[in-house]
């Protein structure tokens, strides 16, 4: 590869000379050369799915920036070639920013490392709903399911095992403590949201690429969805006085509920305590 660069580059210098001589001799104006150091279309946006794009050559290189360093710096500012990295990777740390590879309004899919966008793609999933917060709990730390490098060349980032790892502590960490991850079937069990909490659904099966509204109704995590009105779904299994189911919810938990039913605090809910 390095050796017929330079001869790429070589030749190129040449026909550059050529080019320039020739047009000394007949005044017409040179054919600017199309010979590069890499293939043609590397660097043409217009295509940029084609396979010449530098998109699916640093995808067979497993994603090793360094081969690119070494001729156009360390910054990407240029380097020995002149041509700079950072002219179209506009963000901080150029190509290393963390959305070049996969995401977009974050670092987690979508896109994911493919391109995908759709929900139902494994590496794309319900990363949005968990890390954005809505109308039925707080944002989810990224750290909470799988690690997260700081920089693009710390250690584990991209290693041998394809796919992130999701963590499976049994105990340590309150939100997963006991979680099980399917990576077969992209499903969580036993997470500490999803039911495994007194009071719960312990054995709630959370599909990842699940995209029907029903995952996550009233009765999903706790309660029962088959029950016909939201306050019976949402009413814990066990607890509370039966009692209770007759009252209004937001006699007691005031802070998290209203008399209709919505989640009127998503920060309050699911948070890790009752309110
Ligand atoms: C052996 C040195 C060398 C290496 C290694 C190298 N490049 Fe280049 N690259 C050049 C030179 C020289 C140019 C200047 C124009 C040309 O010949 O294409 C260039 C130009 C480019 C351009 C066009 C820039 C523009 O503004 O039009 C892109 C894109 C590019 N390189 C991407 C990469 C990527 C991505 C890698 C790593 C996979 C890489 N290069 C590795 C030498 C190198
Ligand atoms: C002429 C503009 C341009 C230059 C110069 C350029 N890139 Fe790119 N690069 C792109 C575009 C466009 C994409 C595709 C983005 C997309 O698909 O949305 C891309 C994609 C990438 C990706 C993503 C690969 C992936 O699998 O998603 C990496 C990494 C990358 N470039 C690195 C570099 C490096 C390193 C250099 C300099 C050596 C460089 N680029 C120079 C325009 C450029
Ligand atoms: C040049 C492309 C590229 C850039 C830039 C990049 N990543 Fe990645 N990222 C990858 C690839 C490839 C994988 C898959 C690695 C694997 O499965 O081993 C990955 C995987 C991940 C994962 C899953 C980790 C795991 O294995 O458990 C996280 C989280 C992640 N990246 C976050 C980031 C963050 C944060 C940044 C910015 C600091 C970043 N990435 C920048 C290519 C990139
Ligand atoms: C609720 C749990 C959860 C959270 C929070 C989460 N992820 Fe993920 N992440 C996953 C799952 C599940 C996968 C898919 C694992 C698999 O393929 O088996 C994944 C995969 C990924 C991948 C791999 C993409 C690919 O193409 O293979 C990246 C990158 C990633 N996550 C980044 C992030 C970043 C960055 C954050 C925070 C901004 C984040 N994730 C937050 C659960 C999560
Ligand atoms: C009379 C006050 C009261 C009413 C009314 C009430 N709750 Fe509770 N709820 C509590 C208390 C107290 C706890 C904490 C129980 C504990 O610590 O075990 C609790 C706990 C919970 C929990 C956590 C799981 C559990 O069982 O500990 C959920 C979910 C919940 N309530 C939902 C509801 C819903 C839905 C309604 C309305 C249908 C409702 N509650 C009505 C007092 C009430
Ligand atoms: C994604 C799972 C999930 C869904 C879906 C869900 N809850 Fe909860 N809910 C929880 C968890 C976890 C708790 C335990 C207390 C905590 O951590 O805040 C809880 C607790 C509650 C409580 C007790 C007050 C408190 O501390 O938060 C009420 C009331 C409640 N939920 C109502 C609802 C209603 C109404 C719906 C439907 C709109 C609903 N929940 C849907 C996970 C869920």
């Amino acid at each position: 590869m390095k050796i017929t660069s330079i001869i790429f580059f070589v030749s190129g210098l040449l026909f550059l000379a050529l080019a320039g001589c020739s047009e000394l001799k007949n005044s017409k104006t040179p054919v600017e050369p199309a010979m590069t150091v890499h293939g043609i279309g590397f660097a043409d946006t217009t295509q940029k799915s084609s396979a010449n794009f530098h998109t699916k050559y640093i995808q067979t290189k497993n994603y090793d920036l360094k081969l690119c360093q070494s001729c156009h710096g360390t910054d990407y500012a240029g380097g020995t070639t002149g041509q700079s990295c950072n002219s179209c990777h506009n963000k901080p740390n150029g190509p290393e920013n963390c959305t070049t590879c996969h995401g977009s309004i974050n670092a987690a899919p979508p896109k994911d490392l493919s391109g995908n966008t759709a929900r139902t793609v494994r590496a794309v999933g319900a990363h949005q709903k968990h890390l954005i917060g809505g109308t039925l709990g707080a944002a989810v730390a990224c750290n909470t399911c799988h690690k997260v490098p700081q920089k693009f060349g710390d250690a584990g980032h991209i290693d041998a095992t394809p796919h992130a790892e999701i963590y499976t502590d049994t105990t340590s960490a309150f939100y997963r403590s006991n979680a099980v991850y399917n990576a077969s079937n992209v499903t969580c069990t036993n997470t500490y949201c999803h039911g495994n909490f007194n009071g719960g659904n312990l054995n709630a099966v959370m599909t990842w690429t699940d995209t029907s509204s029903t995952s996550v109704q009233c009765g999903t995590c706790h309660g029962d969805v088959t029950k016909a009105t939201l306050k019976e779904k949402a009413f814990p299994k066990t607890g509370h006085t039966a009692a209770a189911v007759t009252a209004d919810c937001a006699t007691c938990h005031v802070a998290v509920v209203n008399s209709s039913m919505t989640i009127i605090n998503p920060s309050r809910h699911a948070n890790g305590r009752i309110d």
